[in-house]
């Protein structure tokens, strides 16, 4: 009799992800601006590299944000910074929408939104040693020990961040949990091409304005870490 041959364990399970999509209220406004906005500064999802200089009409320094939220954080560094572009990565329907309002608000022209899994997207949209910088601002804490697995910062995406970033590109760490934020020091401090700004955490740098989740951190009486980490330029 034929046996049809096991699938190897491996394949039998979802990949590990790092968020939980939940619906959260679209506000009527949110809801309006995703439908106007997101033709226009959404970056479908697919399945090979981009060309940033083609998606933003400019060559500019390039910087990609990781759970970008609801995108007021987003926002105010891109008005800031008019001469850097950015790529907000979010899960979220309504953060999404959230931050189209913004943009649309703002008249920001040097942002670009992309709505799949950032593993996903850094892994196969982004081209190697394409970025001035990556930011990762109050990711999922998943605090309880059986759930560390799903945090986002590994050492396997580090190292894929690490590859993502060019010569002197930095990344940009920040969380209020404390077992995540040593977590974090020691991954990036073993991954192959960073180095460490500072003696362990840094100081907030002032480029980083408060986020919501840290202002909901801080109310929880939460301490906040800021971990800065700058591709090394190879002589
Ligand atoms: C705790 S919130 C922080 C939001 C914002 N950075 C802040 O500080 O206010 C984390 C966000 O990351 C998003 N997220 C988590 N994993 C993600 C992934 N793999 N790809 C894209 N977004 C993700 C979640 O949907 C959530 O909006």
């Amino acid at each position: 009799m034929h046996r049809a041959t096991p699938t190897p364990p491996a394949m039998n399970h979802p990949p590990i992800r790092s968020y939980v999509l939940r619906q959260g209220r679209f506000s009527p406004a949110q809801q309006r601006a995703y439908d106007a906005l997101m033709p226009r500064f959404g970056l479908p999802y697919r399945g090979g590299p981009l060309d940033w200089a083609e998606v933003f009409g400019r060559r500019a320094p390039v910087v990609v944000e990781i759970g970008s939220g609801m995108g007021d954080t987003t926002a105010e560094i891109a008005a800031a910074n008019p001469g850097t572009d950015y790529v907000a990565i979010e899960v979220h329907t309504p953060g999404v929408g959230s931050l189209l309002k913004w943009i649309e608000e703002r008249a920001l022209t040097n942002v670009r939104v992309i709505q799949h899994d950032a593993v996903e997207v850094l892994r196969n949209m982004v081209p190697p040693a394409s970025l001035a910088g990556i930011h990762i601002f109050f990711p999922d804490p998943w605090p309880k020990k059986r759930h560390h697995k799903r945090r986002i910062l590994q050492p396997d995406f580090a190292a894929l961040l690490a590859g993502r970033l060019a010569p002197g590109g930095y990344l940009h760490f920040a969380t209020d949990w404390q077992d995540y934020a040593d977590q974090a020091l020691a991954v990036l401090a073993a991954t192959k091409g960073l180095a460490n700004c500072g003696d362990g955490f840094v100081p907030r740098p002032s480029t980083r304005p408060e986020t919501r989740f840290e202002r909901r951190g801080l109310n929880l009486g939460h301490a906040v870490s800021d971990l800065l980490f700058i591709h090394e330029r190879t002589p």
